[in-house]
């Protein structure tokens, strides 16, 4: 949700700019839901209503089409059970822009995804009228489990062999347009199969990894482009197309969605009709397990079961260590995202406090003593260590361990010789 405020404002601009003369599709290669903290068949209710947001958000800011990956699945079972489906449409008309042409139900009780979507545009610069159909397919790896495993069923979905797929959908696509985009949430090895194979495809848009193309490959007919995992670039691609219809050339670039672009109002709007409704929902479910467990205050819900004891404990011993760090931007990591109103997205919480989804933070009600990126985020756990200091820590912090996070695309230029000296201690 972070980066939608610009990028919907980047979009208005560039139609604005173009006199709106160039036709333009908004697309998203998968993995716009959340599956945080999902188990067995259930996700808790504030990652709910996060999600809810995203339909909703993508469906007011007419994002066009968005291809479901494995990391949807736990979502689009919410939102594609047959029972009250036409009314959830209604109010989300975005569910209808989800594609994939390699997911199924394992049981009747919920609907298939449409495989792909087709839009029809009309070239200014063409002959009068001129029209383009456009086919947008999707496609997703299963949940890799492991080094080579894949876990096939996901969330009460099947993820078939995206390979076969392709080739089963594809010519019937050919069929009805001019023009063929895959949206593949796969590794570069596979979205490059995939051009070799199906000779149909124009272009694809992968996800997955980060991207380090700067310009589109072209293997096969296709031209391949990669999507930034992170909100915080928007990808462009270009086609330009020649009088007669045929494509010219494609070019992409990434814009960084910095402080130089506004937000949007209207879509900051909503982000923030988001995040006051997901902070409630964080609100009464720290309440919820207060009430379950009244013996623990909050603030400490869970802390004796954690590896972490916190900054505050290791300060007991390591004055000296502690007053280095309060000086550094470490120790208001947490403070950065909440000026941004960004603390509740995980895509950000897990480089800016402690032992996220690995038994420290969890959120700033449950959880405020693992805010920010404390002495045990480089340490490691540490309650063994505070327990009996003489063993030693067991463990030590290594150059390698900054890079977990100071890496890109949140920072390019880190160096450690140049940024040791600014939090040594
Ligand atoms: C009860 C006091 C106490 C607490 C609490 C404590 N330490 Fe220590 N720590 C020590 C002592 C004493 C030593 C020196 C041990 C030695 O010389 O072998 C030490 C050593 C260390 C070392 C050097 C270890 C080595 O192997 O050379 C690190 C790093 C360290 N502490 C980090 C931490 C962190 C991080 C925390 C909080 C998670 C913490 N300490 C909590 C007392 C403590
Ligand atoms: C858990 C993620 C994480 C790890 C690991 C980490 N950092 Fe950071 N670091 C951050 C974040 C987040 C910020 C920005 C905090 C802010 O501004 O609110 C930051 C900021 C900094 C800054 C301030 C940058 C500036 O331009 O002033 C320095 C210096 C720094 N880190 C050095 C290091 C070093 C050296 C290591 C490894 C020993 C390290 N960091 C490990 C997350 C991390
Ligand atoms: C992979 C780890 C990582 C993730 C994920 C991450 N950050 Fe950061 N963030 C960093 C590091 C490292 C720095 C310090 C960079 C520097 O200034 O040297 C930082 C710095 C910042 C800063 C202060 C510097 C600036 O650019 O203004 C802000 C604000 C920030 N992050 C917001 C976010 C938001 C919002 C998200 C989620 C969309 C996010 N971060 C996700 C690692 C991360
Ligand atoms: C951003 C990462 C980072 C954070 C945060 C951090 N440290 Fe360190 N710390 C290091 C690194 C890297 C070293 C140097 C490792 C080495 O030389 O053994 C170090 C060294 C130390 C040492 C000296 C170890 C020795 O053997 O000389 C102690 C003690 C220590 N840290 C304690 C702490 C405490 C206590 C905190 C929190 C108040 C803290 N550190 C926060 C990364 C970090």
């Amino acid at each position: 949700m972070g980066g939608l405020a610009r990028r919907v404002s980047y979009i208005k601009a560039f139609k604005h700019r173009s006199n709106l003369e160039v036709p333009t599709l908004v697309v998203d290669a998968g993995n716009l839901f959340t599956d945080d903290r999902f188990t067995a068949d259930q996700l808790p209710g504030e990652v709910m209503t996060k999600n809810k947001w995203v339909v909703k958000g993508y469906g007011d800011f007419h994002h066009d089409v968005a291809n479901i990956s494995w990391i949807d699945l736990p979502y689009l079972t919410e939102l594609l059970k047959k029972d009250g489906f036409a009314k959830r449409v209604e109010e989300y008309p975005f569910i209808e822009r989800l594609v994939s042409a390699n997911i199924e139900p394992v049981d009747d009780q919920h609907r298939k995804p449409i495989p792909y979507v087709i839009r029809e545009i009309t070239l200014k610069r063409g002959a009068p009228g001129q029209k383009v159909r456009i086919g947008f397919v999707g496609l997703t790896e299963a949940k890799p489990i492991g080094a080579a495993d894949k876990q096939n069923v996901y969330a009460g979905y099947r993820v078939n062999d995206p390979f076969e797929a392709a080739k089963k959908v594809l010519p019937e696509l050919k069929q009805k347009t001019d023009f063929i985009v895959a949206l593949a949430y796969m590794p570069m090895a596979d979205v490059q199969r995939l051009a070799t194979e199906n000779p149909e495809i124009d272009t694809i848009i992968g996800a997955r990894q980060t991207s380090t193309m700067d310009e589109p490959q072209h293997f096969n007919r296709a031209t391949i482009t990669y999507a930034f995992t992170q909100t915080k670039y928007i990808g462009e691609l270009r086609v330009y197309v020649k009088g007669d219809g045929s494509i010219e050339n494609q070019l992409n670039r990434y814009i960084a969605l910095d402080s130089i672009i506004p937000d949007d109002a209207p879509a900051t709007e909503e982000v923030t009709a988001a995040h006051t409704e997901f902070t409630n929902e964080q609100n009464k479910a720290a309440q919820t397990s207060q009430e379950s467990a009244p013996p623990k205050p909050v603030g400490l819900l869970g802390a004796t079961d954690s590896p972490y004891v916190g900054v505050e404990t290791c300060a007991g011993c390591h004055q000296k260590e502690h007053e280095v760090w309060l000086t550094t931007r470490h120790s208001h990591a947490l403070a950065t995202l909440e000026k941004k109103n960004e603390q509740f997205d995980n895509e950000c919480i897990r480089c800016h406090v402690v032992g996220y989804q690995r038994g420290g933070f969890q959120s700033l009600y449950t959880t405020p003593q693992f805010a920010n990126v404390q002495c045990e985020e480089c340490h490691g756990p540490g309650r063994k260590h505070a327990e009996s200091p003489a063993k030693g820590y067991g463990f030590m912090a290594t150059p390698i361990g900054c890079m977990q996070c100071h890496k890109v695309p949140n920072d390019p230029d880190f160096a450690f010789a140049v940024y040791w000296p600014k939090i040594k201690h």
